[in-house]
């Protein structure tokens, strides 16, 4: 008899946690024990996952004895500091924090694009990419691999949830300040009303957009665009493929939208754009403008694929695609990639 594969989910409790427990009950299930795991703080507490109640445990070095495959979904220094623990103590280690995602010898997957990258792993972890970059790679790879990508130019309009639990709990207070009144009719009059409460968020986020997401690089360049653009190469294959991104937050609660002006090798057509996408693994074209069909965050929420719509070619130049692209940040964007990932590993040792 096969003996099914024990899985251990670090930070269990976190936005994306969360969500990853959700998938592992709505997916095939192939796992022996799934074990839960977070900070000393949630240690006790009792979450469902397969119908079942499960106690988390703080993380500790014996935590990962006998686990297959260890899911880590919890800040980027903890990653850094215990992903290569659990590496060292046999299991196979899906990071999905920033920690690795551009280390030479982390593979860095997308299973609709590059699976065959997870055939190489010296140091036994694999990085799952950022949300932002997942919300556009799977209909870009499908894009690339029959016109051939040049350039990128893209702009996002990012979820609070991409900032975690705390990102979410900073819109949510916000809202409650600012619905039922007359705020956003004068300079600074929202800012006022949450005070100091901005959360992860340089500035309110109700009521608002903020062109800024992560933290300061070098020339003006936020972290969130950088990730964005080595991602994006590392996963295509492409180390000097041209990338320009501007990443804002807007106060969507979860699912990240994109524009996104793709340049080819030549001459591009809608119809086999169009055809390309319909047709891809994991991606939906929603794309009928007159009758009021795009893609919106407040339908896209909740559902596994990423969703096209808006293709247009550019007006100026036969060879770019512009596009519209909405994914859930906390599934595509993070849980069930990474769950994808998992089970492909599984798949290995079967
Ligand atoms: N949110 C997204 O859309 C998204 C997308 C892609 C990737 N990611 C990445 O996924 C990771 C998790 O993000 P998130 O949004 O879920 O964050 P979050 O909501 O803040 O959750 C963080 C999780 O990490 C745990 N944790 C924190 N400190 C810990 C410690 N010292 N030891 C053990 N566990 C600890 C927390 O446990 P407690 O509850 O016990 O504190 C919680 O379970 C991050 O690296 C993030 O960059 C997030």
């Amino acid at each position: 008899m096969t003996v099914r594969p024990t899985l251990a989910v670090v930070g269990a409790t976190g936005a994306v946690g969360t969500v990853l427990l959700r998938i592992l009950s709505q997916r095939a299930d192939i796992w022996g024990d799934i074990r839960l795991i977070a900070s000393p703080r949630s240690a006790g507490r009792k979450l469902a996952v397969r119908g079942e109640e499960v106690e988390v445990t703080a993380l500790a070095e014996d935590a990962f004895d006998g686990v297959d495959i260890a899911l880590f979904d919890v800040p980027e220094d903890i990653a850094a500091q215990w992903a290569p623990v659990a590496a060292a103590r046999g299991a196979a280690v899906v990071d999905n924090s920033a920690a690795f995602r551009r280390d030479p010898d982390v593979p860095l997957v997308v299973p609709e694009v590059n699976p065959a990258a997870l055939r190489r792993r010296p140091r036994g972890i694999v990085a799952s990419p950022d949300c932002t970059t997942l919300t556009m790679i799977v209909a870009l790879g499908a894009l690339h691999a029959e016109f051939g990508l040049r350039e990128l130019v893209v702009s996002s309009y990012q979820a609070v949830s991409g900032a975690g639990q705390a990102g979410i709990e900073t819109l949510r207070r916000q809202l409650s300040l600012v619905a039922g009144t007359q705020l956003g009719t004068n300079p600074g009059d929202v800012r006022r009303a949450v005070g100091d409460g901005t959360g992860p968020f340089p500035e309110p986020v109700a009521l608002n957009v903020v062109p800024w997401a992560g933290s300061l690089c070098d020339e003006g360049w936020s972290s969130q665009e950088m990730r964005v653009r080595d991602e994006s190469r590392k996963i295509l294959g492409m180390p000097q493929l041209p990338v320009a991104v501007t990443c804002v937050r807007v106060p969507v609660i979860t699912t990240h939208s994109l524009t996104v002006h793709a340049r080819f090798e030549g001459e591009v057509t809608v119809g086999k754009a169009r055809e390309i996408i319909a047709t891809a693994p994991g991606v939906v074209l929603c794309d009928d403008p007159a009758a009021g069909e795009f893609p919106t965050p407040a339908d896209v929420v909740g559902t596994d694929p990423t969703w096209v719509g808006r293709v247009r070619r550019a007006l100026d130049d036969p060879t770019a695609l512009e596009l519209f692209v909405c994914g859930d940040n906390l599934r595509k964007g993070a849980a069930l990639n990474t769950a994808q990932i998992a089970e492909l590993v599984a798949a290995e040792k079967a």
